[in-house]
């Protein structure tokens, strides 16, 4: 950082390609973006357990896990989830730069927030996966009860009843969470991570 600051960059003798090459593979950010009930963790940790079989180091960061800890001070006012984004951005940078594939579930509804941490993170080390699930089914879903309770004002800012979603214009990867069956969701983010160089060809076959 600046010198303004007294804040200095501490370098370190084991680089990102050092690590990276310790286990394998390159660090890379799958970060899954879609409504509550859209299957981004389902999705997430379907892919994580794939990649763990095939020995690729992975991390999952969720939405509502790191709500109860890193984030747990902050709401789901806009300027809330910007901070939530912005904080998980960051943490994801220094796992790619840990050498590990980072797989994030959270709804990320601004466009603006998303492209923030891809600008964070050095090109093809960013993979935006839009878990692409209709509100309509999101919410038949309702997993969580939560949008029953949404629908009943019992809580404020519920993303898709009173706060946008806004869709990936743009994404490395697009899967049918709404229609598809898990297994091809997972299959199709493996090939892309298979094809953009991430890991070996061996994860399709773990
Ligand atoms: S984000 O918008 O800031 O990216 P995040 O992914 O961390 O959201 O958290 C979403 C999870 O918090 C949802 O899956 C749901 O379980 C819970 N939640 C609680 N309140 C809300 C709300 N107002 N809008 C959306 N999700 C909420």
């Amino acid at each position: 950082m600046t010198a303004e600051r007294n804040v200095y960059w501490q370098s370190t003798h084991v680089s990102r390609t050092d690590r990276e090459r310790l286990a394998g593979h390159r660090g890379a950010v799958l970060w899954f973006t879609g409504y509550s009930g859209a299957g981004k963790s389902t999705l997430a940790t379907a892919v994580e357990a794939r990649l763990h079989a095939a020995g690729v180091h992975t991390y999952v960061l969720d939405g509502d896990n790191i709500r109860h800890g890193l984030c747990a001070d902050l709401d789901f006012s806009d300027a809330g989830r910007k901070e939530n984004i912005r904080r998980i951005g960051e943490v994801s940078k220094l796992f790619v730069d840990a050498g590990v594939v980072v797989l994030t579930a959270f709804i990320s509804p601004f466009r603006e927030d998303r492209a923030s941490v891809r600008a964070l993170l050095a090109d093809g080390d960013f993979f935006e996966v839009f878990c692409d699930c209709t509100l309509d089914v999101c919410e038949s879903r309702d997993v969580k009860g939560l949008y029953k309770r949404a629908r009943a004002g019992d809580i404020p800012d519920f993303t898709g009843i009173h706060s946008p979603y806004e869709v990936p214009e743009s994404p490395e990867i697009r899967v049918n969470t709404g229609e598809d069956v898990l297994d091809t969701c997972v299959d199709q983010v493996l090939a892309v991570m298979v094809d953009a160089g991430v890991v070996s060809a061996s994860v399709l076959s773990a």
